[in-house]
């Protein structure tokens, strides 16, 4: 049976929404570009660097402790991802793994062959792709942003990719309007013309319960930090695929997959974090095993974060000033708002909201400058960005929602 959502409980896991700054507590409005970290997490770090740390391959204990830990944080992922332990690799974050899997991927790319992007993402889901189309003489063809409905425009997918096409980037969600797309869509036309496709995940891991397996997709990536862990990044590539990819690496380094990605020594204390970071999140779930748990505690993060999103439409919606950028009743999206307000600098009024009601709202194109620069919101700044996390409450967001109020009555 699903519980109901224990905010309390939630809100005393995390460390920064107990310390102050003028007295007055922090509001994080900033999930999308970064969450808080959850007590589980810091405690895992701080375990393993007062327990000793160590580098790999030796026979001592704390050497020992070390590739058990590498060895746990892959299960954690296997888990909340449902892929193969083997499967995930770890990184300095994605946009890194996300180059150095496209400079290998390359050898599997011809002059002619096609590479497809979209309008809609972060451009550390296009750059690495399109910088690695150049270097092969591939052409580069992007999926259409629909301005009205914020969402891909998958109508001419069938021209898109086609034949030609050997490999599709595409982002589950947007992490400036939450849209969150019809994936699975873009993998079958992909998978259909036999191409390799990748799939950013950073913004969709906090929110949504993600299925490697049934997502038929060959590269899911998504960063730690997002949901509630180190700054780490992860990359899942399907066995077939990863077997197969001639990566660049040390020739003593091991051949074996997942390592051989992983190049030099990695962030051991990061990667017990992301287990800490995982097991705040099993710890909302129910179920008999961490799978289970996880998916249920997913749900429950899904739940909750739909009945904020009520409020904050409802809000942004009752000033005329506002514009958001927000997909249509029938779209999934992630709580992710973007929005301008008539006349002002996004980030003047960040600076504002910041300065009298400390509030942590982002501003500016969120690296997905294509779509910014194709809904012309780059001359006032780019967008002002609310994102929520399971740890954000029906108060806070009233408390935005006077603070906007104070903010437009400003400017007139
Ligand atoms: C949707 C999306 N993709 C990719 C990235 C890049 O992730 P990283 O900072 O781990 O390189 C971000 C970071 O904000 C993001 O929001």
């Amino acid at each position: 049976m699903q519980k109901s959502f224990p905010i309390e409980q939630v809100r005393s896991y995390f460390p920064a929404l107990q310390a102050s700054t003028d007295k007055k507590p922090l509001i994080f409005f900033d999930g999308p570009g970064g969450t808080q970290m959850a007590q589980q997490s810091v405690d895992a770090m701080v375990a393993y660097i007062t327990n000793g740390m160590a580098n790999l391959h030796g026979t001592f204990p704390t050497s020992i402790r070390t590739e058990q830990t590498i060895a746990e944080a892959r299960q954690a992922m296997a888990d909340l991802l449902n892929c193969e332990p083997s499967e995930v690799a770890f990184g300095q974050n994605m946009t890194s793994l996300a180059f150095s899997i496209a400079r290998s991927l390359g050898a599997f790319i011809q002059e002619g062959d096609e590479v497809v992007v979209t309008e809609q993402d972060h451009r550390a889901n296009v750059d690495p792709w399109i910088t690695m189309a150049k270097d092969r003489g591939a052409v580069v063809k992007f999926i259409p942003i629909n301005t009205e409905t914020y969402t891909l425009d998958l109508n001419k997918l069938d021209e898109l990719i086609t034949e030609k096409t050997k490999l599709v980037a595409v982002g589950l969600s947007s992490n400036v309007t939450g849209t969150i797309t019809e994936a699975e869509k873009i993998i079958a036309r992909a998978k259909a013309v036999n191409a390799i496709v990748t799939v950013d995940a950073v913004h969709a891991v906090p929110h949504l319960s993600i299925d490697f397996q049934k997502l038929h997709c060959d590269i899911l990536l998504c960063s730690a930090y997002k949901f509630f862990g180190p700054h780490l990044g992860m990359a899942v590539v399907s066995a077939s695929l990863f077997e197969k990819l001639p990566v660049y690496k040390l020739a003593p380094a091991p051949q074996e997959i997942p390592d051989k990605l992983e190049t030099g020594t990695q962030n051991h204390e990061a990667i017990a974090g992301l287990v800490g970071a995982i097991d705040f999140i099993q710890s909302l779930g129910v179920g008999s095993g961490r799978k289970e748990r996880l998916r249920s505690s997913m749900q429950l993060i899904q739940d909750y974060e739909e009945e904020l999103t009520t409020k904050v439409e409802d809000i942004l919606s009752s000033f005329p000033e506002v514009t958001t950028y927000r997909a249509p009743a029938g779209v999934r999206k992630t709580p992710t708002f973007a929005f301008t307000i008539k006349g002002v600098n996004a980030r003047e009024a960040t600076a504002w909201f910041a300065d009298n009601y400390n509030m942590c709202i982002a501003d500016g194109h969120f690296y997905a400058s294509t779509m910014a620069d194709i809904l012309e919101v780059n001359p006032m700044g780019g967008w002002i960005r609310i994102g929520l996390a399971p740890y954000n409450t029906a108060q806070e967001i009233e408390l935005f929602g006077k603070a906007l109020a104070e903010f437009v009555s400003l400017q007139k």
